[in-house]
């Protein structure tokens, strides 16, 4: 089917199973909402009243001394890595091999910081301190993804993630959190988002993602690591002329959806649980630990997609947003982000969508 079919199906929904590129609501919604927010003065590069909040209320909610907006995660985490290793006199960072620097950045970290990645662990699992272990070289800095988002949203252990900052902290290697969707780890460790920010020296949260602002992200640490961000972000092109509508729709973010974040949480739970038992399609994790899990469906990548298109133009219900293959070439993958347009659809009949999705397929 052209994209433009495609496109103007999807137009026509009404009900969305996966939330809005993993937010809980739409960019309309948050048009609608900003204009009551917005203050008779916004920011002037960076510098005002909403883009202080901000700050100061996530470095609160992290435990951490200071913060900064950024435009974006990919910008903020090259200059967290790379102050952490330049202060460290090193240049290597060891990170997961799904991690978004390896697949998404361009190699940024190396062509505009010269620091190297030292890929630990197997793509398919989470890293462990066995493989921390391994390692012979120095290493600047350990980023750990809280949850990592390619393998379904999976989560260490307390007591595996305790062991692997400690392994960091043994060896004076700097920790940084991609905690991109930090907010979702709650409901698992059943701990404040504090508490695993503790462990690390930098954390990444992305505005745009869980909490649904219009983009960009926050870096939080300590003040002189934080200060020296900022220098960096003017190095980057990224003081932009005003944060003003970032800020205030993450805050909007901040009030309305992070209390929500448990019930998505069991939502994602229950979610699981009915497609684990419909023939033909696997969830990863099992049970899911977070509010996004990763559903893989027995069938042919381009059935399975205009299945999918089909019963979105039938039902006016969009069940998956994208379908990619996966190492076995009868099996596809897809990721469910659960957010409050998830909650709208009960859970048997998301199930029901499916089954019929592998049946069509
Ligand atoms: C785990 C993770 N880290 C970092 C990023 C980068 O964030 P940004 O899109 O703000 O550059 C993303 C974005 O998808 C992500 O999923």
């Amino acid at each position: 089917m052209a994209e433009r079919d495609r496109e103007s199906i999807i137009q026509q929904c009404t009900r969305f199973v996966p939330a809005w590129a993993g937010a809980s609501r739409t960019p309309a919604d948050v048009f609608r909402e900003l204009a009551d927010r917005a203050g008779p003065r916004g920011d002037v590069y960076g510098e005002g009243e909403s883009v202080a909040r901000l700050e100061s209320r996530i470095a609160g909610l992290l435990g951490k001394e200071s913060a900064a907006v950024f435009p974006s995660g990919t910008m903020a985490q090259q200059i967290a890595l790379r102050i952490l290793c330049e202060r460290r006199g090193r240049r290597t960072v060891t990170s997961h091999p799904q991690c978004h620097l390896e697949l998404h950045e361009e190699k940024g970290y190396e062509h505009l910081h010269g620091l190297h990645l030292r890929l630990v662990g197997n793509r398919n699992r989470l890293i462990t301190l066995e493989d921390l272990e391994e390692i012979a070289e120095p290493i600047g800095v350990l980023l750990l993804e809280l949850p990592q988002r390619n393998l379904g949203g999976q989560l260490p252990s307390w007591d595996d993630l305790v062991a692997q900052t400690a392994w960091a902290r043994e060896r004076d290697v700097a920790l940084h959190l991609d905690g991109a969707r930090l907010s979702q780890c709650g409901a698992y460790y059943e701990r404040e988002l504090r508490d695993n920010a503790e462990r690390f020296d930098t954390v990444y949260v992305s505005l745009y993602k869980d909490l649904g602002g219009l983009g960009g992200c926050v870096l939080a640490g300590p003040e002189d690591l934080i200060a020296e961000a900022r220098v960096w972000r003017v190095r980057h092109g990224g003081r932009l002329s005003s944060f003003e509508a970032i800020a205030l729709s993450a805050e909007l973010g901040l009030d309305e959806v992070l209390p929500r974040m448990p019930s998505f949480v069991s939502k994602a739970q229950e979610i699981g649980a009915a497609l684990a038992r419909v023939d033909g399609i696997d969830v990863l994790p099992d049970p899911p630990q977070v509010a996004l899990l990763h559903v893989f469906l027995r069938g042919e990548l381009e059935r399975l997609r205009d299945a999918v298109l089909d019963i979105a133009d039938e039902r006016r219900i969009l069940i998956a947003r994208w379908l990619a293959p996966t190492p076995l070439p009868d099996v596809q993958a897809t990721e469910l982000g659960v957010g409050a347009s998830t909650l709208e659809v009960p859970t048997d009949e998301i199930a029901e969508y499916y089954a019929e999705l592998v049946m069509r397929a």
